[in-house]
Parts: C-alpha cells; sequence; structure tokens
C-alpha cells in the first residue's frame, strides 16, 4: 500500500467494538425463531425456494456453542457500488474465521461477482487486511456489477469453490446481488453442492432494510460526508446571499440519502421522490412549488437558498416513469436496430418514434441534454442510471424559465441565479464512521459466527442500533423473508423488497414537521465534518434516519 496519512495512522489503531454476544468469538450458541414467511406472494417464493424458504430467525445467545469446528475456507465477494466500510466486513469475517479455528482460511474474489465466475481471487491475509481496517473504499479486492443468477454461472461458480475447497461463500451487495444470494443458496442446495451462501446488507442508498435489518452499512458515513459539505453550501449561501444552490444527492431508487441530508442540514427545499409519486405530482406541479418558495424568500430580500434532489426523483414523477419504462423496453426490444446508429440524434428520432404519443409528447419538451441522458447504457440489471441524468440541472432551467414568465408580467423582481452540484461519489469511499466501522466489522464476525453454525441462504443481521454497541444483538434474517414477486423487464422474478422512504414513518414526519418553516426561514444547520476521535456524542452518534426509525417502532 502507498504511505498512509496521519488520519489513516491514526484510525488503523482505532478499536472497532462488538456487541457483548460476540466478544467471546464466533463460536456461539444460538436461539431459533419460528419459521418465517416472504413479505408477499408467500406461495409462489416457497414455491421457487424448496429448500431455504421458511427457515427461522436465527439470534446468538451469550454463551458459547459446544459445536467442534474443523478447517473451513471461505471467500468473499464484493459486489455493487462502493460503500464506507467494506473493508471492515472483510475483517470482522476474518477475525471471526479465525476465532473459530486459527488455520480457516479466507479468500477475495477479484472485482465482484466478475471474479467470482472467471476464478481471480487473492488470499486475504492478516498482512494484507492490516492496511485496510478502518478504511473507506473497496480496493482490497474491487467490486463490480456483474450479475450472477444464470444456472450456467452458479455451476461455474461452484467449480472455483470446488477447485479452491471452499466450503462456504460471503457476498456483500444490496438488494439486487443479495436476491442472487438467495438463488445461489437455493441453487447450491437443491444439487447438493456443499457451499454455504451467506448475504451482508450494503448500499449507501439505505434501501436494504426492513424489520430485522435496520439499515445497510455506509449509508451513515455517505450521509455523514454529503451532510458536511450541504452544511457548508449553506454557510456559503447565507454569506454571499446571491446564490440558489442545487445539490442532487445519490439514491437511485429512494431519497432515503436526500432526506438524512435533509435532517441533519435544515435546507429550504427538499424533494422526496416517494412523495412526489404519492401526491401524483408531474414537472409542473413540481415547478410551481419551488416557484412558490423562491418568491416568498424573495420578497423577503432572499434571492438564495438550497434545495436537495434526490437522482431517483426524474422516477417517480408519474409522465417521467412512465416515459422511462417505454425507453426501457424499446432499448431492449431493438438493440440492433439502435446499434447501427451512430449519431445520438439518431437514436432519440428513432425511439421517439416507438413512443406512446403522450410519452412523446413529453420527450420532445425536454431540454436536449436530459433526451439524450435518457437513453444512455443501462446497468447490468437494465436499470436507466439515474447518476448520470442530470435531474437538477433540468430543474434550474424549468425554474428559470418560468421566472422569466413572472418577470415579464410583473410577478418577480428579485433575482435569480442558480448553481447545481451532484454529491455521490464523494462519499462511498469515506473512511467509514465509528458507527460504520462497529457495525461493518459486526456483520463480517457475525457471517463467520453464521458459517460456523453451519448456516446457509440467511443475511448477517445486527440489530438494536440505536442503543449502545454492547447491547446490539446479532444473528442471521432468511433473505426469503424479504423477498416478493416483482415485474423486472417483462418477467415476474423473485426480488429482496427495496425499501422506499415511508410517509407515515418518523423521518419523513419528522421533516414535514418542518418544512415550511426551512422553507421561508434559514435555519441551516452546520454538522460539520465525520469526528472519529473526540466526545462520544460527537463521535458516536448515528443518524437521524436510524434514530427516528428505531423510535417510531419502539413507540408502537
Ligand atoms: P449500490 O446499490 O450497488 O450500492 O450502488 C448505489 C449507487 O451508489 C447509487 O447511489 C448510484 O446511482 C449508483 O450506485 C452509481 O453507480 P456506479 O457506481 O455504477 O456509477
Amino acid at each position: 500500500m502507498n504511505k498512509i496519512s496521519p488520519l489513516q495512522a491514526a484510525r488503523k489503531e482505532y478499536k472497532v467494538k462488538l456487541p457483548k454476544s460476540l466478544r467471546n468469538g464466533a463460536n456461539i450458541d444460538i436461539e431459533e425463531g419460528n419459521p418465517t414467511h416472504s413479505v408477499a406472494n408467500r406461495e409462489k417464493i416457497k414455491e421457487l425456494f424448496k429448500k431455504t424458504y421458511g427457515l427461522p430467525i436465527l439470534k446468538f445467545t451469550d454463551s458459547p456453542s459446544k459445536l467442534v469446528h474443523n478447517t473451513i475456507r471461505v471467500a468473499v465477494v464484493l459486489s455493487g457500488g462502493q460503500a464506507p466500510g467494506g473493508h471492515n466486513v472483510i475483517a470482522g469475517l476474518f477475525d471471526g474465521l479465525k476465532s473459530l479455528n486459527n488455520d480457516n482460511k479466507l479468500y477475495g474474489f477479484l472485482g465482484g461477482p466478475g471474479g467470482f465466475i472467471d476464478n481471480k481471487y487473492v488470499d486475504i491475509t492478516e498482512e494484507l487486511l492490516d492496511d485496510y481496517r478502518n478504511t473507506g473504499g473497496f480496493d482490497i479486492i474491487g467490486s463490480g456489477r456483474t450479475k450472477l443468477e444464470t444456472e450456467e454461472q452458479f455451476d461455474i461458480t461452484a467449480k472455483n469453490c470446488k477447485a479452491l475447497d471452499i466450503n462456504a461463500i460471503v457476498i456483500i451487495g444490496g438488494d439486487d446481488s443479495n436476491t442472487n444470494a438467495c438463488l445461489l443458496a437455493e441453487y447450491y442446495a437443491v444439487n447438493n453442492v456443499p457451499i454455504q451462501v451467506i448475504g451482508c446488507p450494503k448500499t449507501i442508498d439505505g434501501d436494504l432494510k426492513n424489520e430485522q435489518i435496520e439499515t445497510s452499512f455506509g449509508f451513515d458515513t455517505a450521509c455523514k460526508v454529503y451532510a458536511e459539505l450541504i452544511g457548508n453550501i449553506q454557510k456559503d449561501a447565507n454569506s454571499a446571499k446571491k446564490y440558489w444552490h442545487f445539490v442532487k444527492l445519490m439514491g437511485r431508487s429512494a431519497s432515503h440519502i436526500t432526506l438524512e441530508c435533509a435532517l441533519q442540514t435544515h435546507p429550504n427545499i427538499t424533494l422526496i421522490g416517494e412523495e412526489v409519486a404519492d401526491k401524483k405530482r408531474t414537472l409542473r406541479d413540481i415547478i410551481n412549488s419551488m416557484t412558490k418558495v423562491i418568491l416568498k424568500r424573495s420578497e423577503k430580500g432572499y434571492d438564495y437558498g438550497v434545495v436537495l434532489v434526490p437522482e431517483g426523483l426524474i422516477e417517480f414523477i408519474p409522465e417521467m416513469h412512465v416515459l422511462i419504462g417505454e425507453l426501457n423496453d424499446n432499448i431492449a426490444n431493438h438493440k440492433e436496430a439502435l446499434e447501427e446508429f451512430s449519431g445520438e440524434q439518431e437514436k432519440v428520432d428513432y425511439l421517439t418514434g416507438k413512443l406512446s404519443a403522450v410519452s412523446a409528447k413529453v420527450y420532445l419538451t425536454l431540454p436536449r441534454d436530459i433526451r439524450r441522458q435518457l437513453i444512455m447504457d443501462r446497468d447490468p440489471h437494465g436499470n436507466v442510471q439515474v447518476s448520470r441524468i442530470e435531474t437538477e440541472k433540468l430543474l434550474i432551467e424549468l425554474l428559470e424559465d418560468r421566472l422569466l414568465e413572472l418577470k415579464s408580467e410583473g410577478a418577480f423582481s428579485g433575482k435569480f441565479s442558480a448553481l447545481n452540484h451532484f454529491f455521490g461519489y464523494e462519499g462511498r469511499c469515506a473512511a467509514p464512521s465509528n458507527f460504520d466501522s462497529n457495525y461493518c466489522y459486526s456483520l463480517g464476525y457475525t457471517a463467520a459466527a453464521l458459517i460456523g453454525a453451519k448456516k446457509t441462504g440467511y443475511m448477517s443481521s445486527v440489530r438494536n442500533l440505536s442503543d449502545n454497541v454492547d447491547n446490539w444483538y446479532a444473528g442471521g434474517v432468511p433473505i426469503t423473508m424479504m423477498m416478493n414477486i416483482e415485474r423486472r423487464h417483462g418477467e415476474d422474478k423473485p426480488v429482496i423488497q427495496k425499501a422506499l422512504v415511508k410517509l407515515d414513518g418518523g423521518p419523513y414526519l419528522d421533516y414535514l414537521s418542518h418544512k415550511d418553516k426551512w422553507a421561508k426561514k434559514n435555519c441551516y444547520l452546520y454538522p460539520g465534518p465525520i469526528q472519529y476521535f473526540g466526545p462520544k456524542e460527537v463521535c458516536d452518534v448515528s443518524n437521524k434516519t436510524l434514530e427516528l426509525e428505531i423510535k417510531m417502532y419502539k413507540d408502537n
């Protein structure tokens, strides 16, 4: 590894904390709950997952297990977008495996699921790991977005594992990757392949969560980084008093990141995709209500402000949702014809001709750049890559037009000068907060304990996260429990249900109770940078979303 900074050197020495139940090693006695059911479509999911459906929820007790452990070999894969804390999951897994038997071995497949299929791996040793403990990034083994989902791929992975004598695989990923981990666990079980599969909940987007998985790792750190930057921008806006700042934030489906950043910083306008969809607000409605806030603030002499925009917003606007759906289908169905065109405009014209009359009209009213961005390559799961669509610029352009109109009618006499920002990649590889460092290490350690207990088809789960680490409890949740059937690219598929922002949930209701005040006044809150060392109330707190969600859950 390259020379490290003083902060990295100090973080290397940070002593991660484990919940009480994991402090004596990963060989722990387990309390098994009742058989479980999937969140929806029970019969269908049961039929598809004959071996792994209905497993009980597992909770580790404080007592050691009587199991004796032979040497095992385990491999780990990082899948999808980076999220702070991935290295600590691997560190926890490594230390947990060593606590079971010091001769246990851990391999890392390189570059995500693609490396698992191509059999590219490294031996993860104490020396290698030592440079990565408590660091951000996924650079220890790399990540990738290759989809692991066909039987042919499953057979290849089984062959690769057999060659290395691997007993278990840990897949660290988001909802799609864990869906595939579940399919893999089932396939191995049905075909008597003696390899256990365990998942770990990763994504900064925060949309892989449910009653058993309180949060996905990385969300806490990434939001803290973005909130710091938003806090700085708010200070700038309030000092210069001349710009409206439009900040787009990552979160390709759910608006959790945007909502959390709003709760941490109190900006003037926050758009929440789920609210837009629920109220069926058109692009015009959104522009009108933003215009009202801009006019109100201008009357008070505030020709400045801060707006937060979730990157997934575009897909929540009803007419855009239909348009993107039609574009997705046409891009998938006319792949060859589209490959014939060399110019962007030709592709736009061709696809416009394939759209319904309503969608074609919507499409043609969009600025040229947005039209182009909407037809860019899809990700391997067939989704439009929302991080590459400049929704914040679209809003600025439409607002500029509207405010010019109002000016000419004499209804607006202020100034509107807007700047745009996009925060996403800036936070995905940040050094994990103390919360994420401890949470991730505990998730990895839990995965080792589940492997030691011979479990498969489970996701590592660490709960009670708003309490002291001492009182967190760990165990496993059957992945089938999180599944339902969804229509994906013309087919019904079993997938983990994505957690969107709940409009009757604690975080959203808290935001709603302040929304009007934050719009009119300057209530900006300055969270400052993540602190790794110092007073507990500054360093060890988690995030508002987690706090408010757990509070609401406990109150009910
Ligand atoms: P995961 O769901 O794989 O964790 O990734 C989330 C994310 O960071 C989104 O917020 C963003 O839209 C996307 O990845 C960007 O993808 P890429 O890394 O391929 O540019």
